[in-house]
């Protein structure tokens, strides 16, 4: 009798374990983004001579550097924070149907590297609420994956990965970069 009892439980999580990995493996396979979604957003970094028109500027740089010039050495150490127009195209001058806001710090001597941490804020009758990224951000690669850690109103709960390029770089001045999001969770 005990012996039955211990077989049959041995059985059961047998039959468990091959339950769970089959679901994990086809949980990891059957992934496709819930929601997916592409905007630009547009930033143009003070340089000095731009105060009317930069959407970005230098907060804090290394004490070699200043906070008009990005420093030296891959510009680490400096900090930017932006409130940057988000369109749907390409065309910084097209509708601009939310804001980019928060900060990139370079961190990087060797290479240009950066950490970005910013919201797309929407307020439009398409949008409403917020989406929160963060991540590494090796920018000399063309395409590069950021996490999407939270969202608000219509993108509550919103968990996933954006993947960035660099769509345009002008100088030390503008770059606009392609966001294309991908949402795993969805409420
Ligand atoms: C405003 O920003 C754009 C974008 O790079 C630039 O081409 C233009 O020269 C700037 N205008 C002024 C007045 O700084
Ligand atoms: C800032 O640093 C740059 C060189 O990195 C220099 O050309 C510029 O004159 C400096 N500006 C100020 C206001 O110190
Ligand atoms: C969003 O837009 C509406 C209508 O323009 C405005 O009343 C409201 O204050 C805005 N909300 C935010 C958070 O900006
Ligand atoms: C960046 O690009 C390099 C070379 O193409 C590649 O080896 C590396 O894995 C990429 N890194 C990321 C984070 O995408």
């Amino acid at each position: 009798m005990a012996t039955l009892k211990s077989i049959s439980a041995l059985f059961v999580f047998l039959l468990l374990i091959s339950c769970s990995s089959a679901s994990h493996g086809k949980r990891i396979r059957d992934r496709r983004p819930c929601k997916r979604l592409v905007f630009y957003f547009h930033d143009i970094l003070y340089n000095g001579k731009n105060a009317k028109n930069a959407t970005a500027a230098i907060v804090a740089a290394p004490s070699w550097g200043n906070r008009t010039i990005l420093a030296g050495q891959d510009h680490f150490g400096d900090v930017v924070v932006f409130d940057d127009p988000i369109t749907l195209d390409n065309n910084l001058h097209s509708t601009h149907v939310g804001r980019a806001q928060g900060f990139y710090v370079y961190d990087r001597k060797e290479i240009f590297t950066s950490w970005l941490a910013f919201s797309f804020v929407f307020n439009s009758t398409d949008h409403k609420g917020s989406i929160s990224f963060a991540g590494a951000d090796p920018i000399m690669n063309k395409t590069r994956d950021i996490s999407v850690i939270g969202g608000t109103g219509d993108f509550f709960m919103a968990r996933g990965i954006a993947t960035l390029m660099t769509d345009a770089f002008e100088g030390e001045v503008y770059f606009r970069l392609r966001v294309d999001i991908k949402l795993y969770e969805c409420w």
